[in-house]
């Protein structure tokens, strides 16, 4: 399959957050992630600082206002902490900003340089839904920090067994998921690899539906839901009134091993998604035998599902702002390339329970 816009994988996800020490503090004592890197008034910056936090090969970036009438102060504003780039690593800045505003993507910033002693990081972004974009990075000739500016402040965290960035999800509005698939296929050459209607993903009272687009190089992938039609309001529907328009609704994280993943979590408080005893009592019939005790999956939480190529086994957290808005999905391949279609109906019953609680149902 020819590729068609090179993109290696994503290199980084930002947020922007209310208060970063603090976001960054959750997400060391929390997910176990390293904070590495830190830019700010100290450093030289006068409006805003960044906190870095890895975790092998995933990196968070959080970055926060700090001064009255600040830009990203309106944006939280509306959105409340959200994921606001899904930056990629590129070969070529220049040539991928170009080349996608020419095929039809909007700008959000015009190829620059930020350069020290360490190097030279070129970088340029196109905006994607809602006020989320896609920040172009290429580091190939800069042997420093993260980026020029970002000055080591080393806290460390106890890991969690979080690999990479396996997906990130989008939420649109009704109408608009074949506007932004067509928007993936167009500009940075996606392939739609899976689609899910309403029959796939529907409860007695909400459906949605869903596409998953992957690069060409498939290494990034990129499902977009939008509501369906149904007799109550659907997840997609409570995010979209609650985010205040089209965002990044869940990110998943890949680990080797979901059962110590998990039990790290919520050893430090991490709130999951339930699903009732009676999924693990059909699990076997559903997808045969598994290397993990089912009676300890049962206790956890964790999900399996199985497709022609393997099985793989997922959670969900629960909301992590005050919103029902942003989750995570930790999830763990045995094979399957797939999504967890089998797990669908349980998951969004799940959610409805929890949606009832928050009397938006
Ligand atoms: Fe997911």
């Amino acid at each position: 399959m020819q590729d068609n816009f090179p993109i290696r994988k994503v290199d980084h996800i930002r947020h922007y957050v209310g208060n970063a020490r603090q976001s960054a503090f959750f997400y060391r004592s929390v997910f176990g992630f390293d904070q590495v890197a830190y830019h700010g008034l100290e450093t030289g910056l006068k409006h805003e600082v960044d906190y870095l936090l890895v975790q092998n090969d995933v990196k968070l970036l959080f970055t926060a206002p700090v001064r009255p009438g600040h830009a990203i102060a309106e944006a939280l504003a509306i959105h409340g902490d959200f994921v606001q780039d899904i930056a990629f690593e590129v070969d070529d800045v220049d040539w991928s900003y170009h080349e996608a505003v020419r095929r039809g993507a909007k700008s959000a910033r015009e190829p620059f340089s930020l350069r020290n002693d360490d190097g030279e990081v070129r970088i340029a972004s196109i905006h994607i839904y809602g006020d989320t974009i896609h920040t172009f990075i290429n580091r190939d000739k800069f042997h420093g920090l993260f980026l020029p500016g970002f000055r080591e402040r080393f806290e460390k965290g106890d890991p969690i067994g979080i690999q990479e960035i396996d997906h990130c999800v989008g939420n649109v509005e009704l109408g608009q998921m074949n506007v932004w698939v067509k928007w993936y296929e167009d500009i940075l050459g996606f392939k739609n690899l899976i689609s899910f209607d309403d029959n796939d993903i529907s409860t007695e009272f909400t459906s949605l539906m869903s596409k998953v687009m992957a690069s060409g190089n498939g290494r990034v992938k990129f499902p977009i839901n939008e509501p369906a039609p149904g007799k109550k309001k659907s997840q997609i529907d409570e995010y979209l009134e609650f985010f205040g328009g089209a965002g990044v609704q869940h990110v998943a994280l890949r680990t080797d091993d979901i059962i110590e993943t998990v039990q790290k979590l919520k050893s430090k408080g991490m709130e999951f998604l339930r699903v009732p005893k009676t999924y693990y009592e059909m699990l076997t019939d559903r997808v045969g035998e598994i290397d993990e005790d089912i009676e300890v999956l049962s206790e956890l939480g964790i999900l399996v599902d199985r497709d022609d190529e393997g099985y793989l086994l997922q959670i969900f957290t629960k909301p992590i702002t005050d919103r029902p808005t942003l989750f995570y999905e930790i999830i763990n391949r045995k094979g399957a390339t797939s999504f967890g279609k089998g797990n669908f109906k349980a998951l969004f019953e799940s959610i409805e329970r929890e949606q009832a609680v928050r009397g938006t149902l």
